[in-house]
């Protein structure tokens, strides 16, 4: 884990290092209350943003030359909030030869979420929306659900991401929604709601 910690400091500047370390200790005690396996949290946390600071044109070029453009659609190609994501998960697999695919798919999904979520894969999600280090409305509340129930922090999180985009009026990744759409099924009988 050491040489992860080491690893990742030529990619990331120092404010983000500290990010990685709050989300890596959130996701090891998260990892320990919902029995998740503490050593995978580890490593996915500190590597979930190991391309955040990179250029947006070496993201592409790193995206590309793996998995051509398929990977990514338009949208996602030309936004580095999105696209490290996918950039992320072949840096890990690549220069730190993490080969676990539920880690490489918690590094993946850690921005947008998505359907199907493994536990890892939540952890990571919240634990990056939770650290220590962030300090936006909202975070209080989820932090105290996260305590509670795994689920309803992961739904409160695709409602707060979704209002926000919604109020900024740009683009929601399909991910998202399909995340969303999943949890609310589970926490509310009248989620169909009235069209
Ligand atoms: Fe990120
Ligand atoms: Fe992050």
């Amino acid at each position: 884990m050491k040489s992860i910690e080491k690893g990742i400091r030529s990619y990331i500047t120092e404010e983000r290092f500290s990010h990685s370390q709050g989300v890596r200790d959130t996701a090891v005690s998260l990892a320990i209350r919902y029995q998740c396996d503490e050593e995978k949290a580890s490593i996915a946390a500190l590597l979930h943003d190991v391309a955040r600071d990179l250029s947006l044109e070496r993201m592409q070029r790193i995206v590309k030359s793996n998995c051509g453009a398929i990977y990514a659609s338009d949208i996602v190609f030309n936004n580095p909030g999105l696209l490290h994501a996918r950039a992320g998960r072949i840096i890990a697999q690549e220069e730190f030869d993490v080969q676990d695919e539920d880690i490489l798919q918690s590094i993946e999904l850690h921005t947008t979420g998505g359907e199907g979520m493994s536990l890892l894969n939540k952890v990571v999600f919240i634990a990056d929306y939770t650290e220590p280090g962030r300090k936006f409305r909202g975070v209080g509340e989820a932090r105290k659900l996260a305590r509670r129930s795994i689920d309803e922090t992961v739904l409160y999180i695709f409602k707060s991401m979704i209002s926000k985009l919604i109020q900024k009026g740009v683009y929601i990744c399909k991910e998202t929604l399909l995340g969303y759409n999943e949890h609310v099924l589970d926490f509310k009988g009248d989620a169909i709601g009235r069209w």
